[in-house]
């Protein structure tokens, strides 16, 4: 069932936080149930504009009204990641997203609200909610002096202002992450400070986590075992989400974690069966593999064993 990621987190707020995870085939989407349902987790479907031009913006639409059927007991948010304006206005017209996120965290701050209020607009004319992003996410180098690193941050005066002006339903906050598989290249981590400091702001408001995979070692090593130069990838500790989400982050974002499952399942498997070109083998062992992650990694986000829950409240 396709709900919007309001309802989501109105279900979860301060208690857990959902896992938004983004897909681009087949196997991805069919993992991605079958973890879910495993741990009897609600959760969001992310798609960026990257995996909308993979195949076709139709194809994975496709992919997932038929997961939907077969899955039935699945709730689920379908979400635009990292949309530009145009892209927002694409899906919230397609009929088949329940939310979309406008990124125009790169402009200047009169400018995203002016952007980010246009998009809020057309969005809530067809009951579809809506993502800003206030701040920049990138790598926080050891090295850079506190004042020049706390400038990349959300200022959580702007949040409150930001959230107030332009009427949007979740706010990604920049609190130290990044994305991709290199985020930290010493001891950094989250900024609890400065996310306590948004929530004191916006209390009740979901606040979302980008850039949050955690880039297991024992995954890199074992990659890096099958051929693959990822020395010095490094990630979130999946062990701070819990604490996040009583500080009002209601929606985690994973990426970087599904392509490294597929990664270690794809150079593992051909290491190992040199003369394999059969492509369901090793697609079955990854359906497999990212089914595993998902319900392990819903389990410290917290919304594990939370499906039954949100159904009642749905009603
Ligand atoms: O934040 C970006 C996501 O990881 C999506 O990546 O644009 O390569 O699909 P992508
Ligand atoms: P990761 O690269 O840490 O998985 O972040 C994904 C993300 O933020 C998608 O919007
Ligand atoms: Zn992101």
């Amino acid at each position: 069932m396709i709900v919007t990621t309001k309802k989501l987190f109105e279900a979860a707020y301060g208690k857990y936080a959902i896992g938004a995870y983004n897909i681009n085939n087949l196997e991805q989407t069919m993992g991605l149930f079958r973890g879910n349902l495993e741990s009897q987790s609600p959760f969001i479907i992310q798609i960026s504009k990257g995996a909308r031009s993979y195949t076709h913006k139709k194809m994975l639409e496709g992919l997932i009204r038929s997961a939907d059927e077969i899955f039935h007991e699945a709730v689920f948010a379908v979400h635009l990641d990292h949309g530009d304006e145009e892209t927002c206005y694409d899906c919230i017209n397609s009929g088949f997203y329940s939310s979309v996120m406008i990124d125009a965290s790169h402009a200047e701050f009169e400018k995203n609200i002016e952007i980010t209020r246009r998009v809020v607009e057309a969005a809530h004319a067809k009951g579809i909610v809506v993502e800003a992003e206030l701040g920049q996410l990138g790598g926080v180098e050891e090295h850079v002096a506190v004042d020049e690193a706390n400038a990349k941050l959300t200022d959580p005066a702007q949040a409150l202002e930001f959230v107030q002006r332009t009427g949007v339903d979740s706010l990604a906050c920049a609190i130290g992450t990044s994305h991709g598989a290199f985020k930290f290249s010493g001891s950094q981590g989250l900024r609890f400070d400065v996310l306590a400091q948004i929530q004191e702001r916006l209390p009740g408001f979901p606040l979302v986590m980008h850039g949050s995979s955690s880039v297991p070692q024992e995954e890199v090593a074992r990659i890096n075992a099958a051929g693959g130069k990822l020395d010095g990838a490094k990630g979130v500790n999946e062990d701070e989400f819990a604490r996040a989400a009583t500080l009002g982050v209601t929606k985690i974002n994973i990426d970087t974690d599904g392509r490294l499952v597929w990664t270690r399942v794809h150079r593992e498997h051909f290491r190992d069966n040199p003369s394999d070109f059969d492509l369901r083998p090793v697609g079955k062992i990854f359906m497999a593999e990212y089914a595993k992650f998902i319900a392990a990694k819903n389990v410290k986000l917290g919304s594990a064993g939370q499906l039954q829950a949100v159904r009642a409240l749905l009603g």
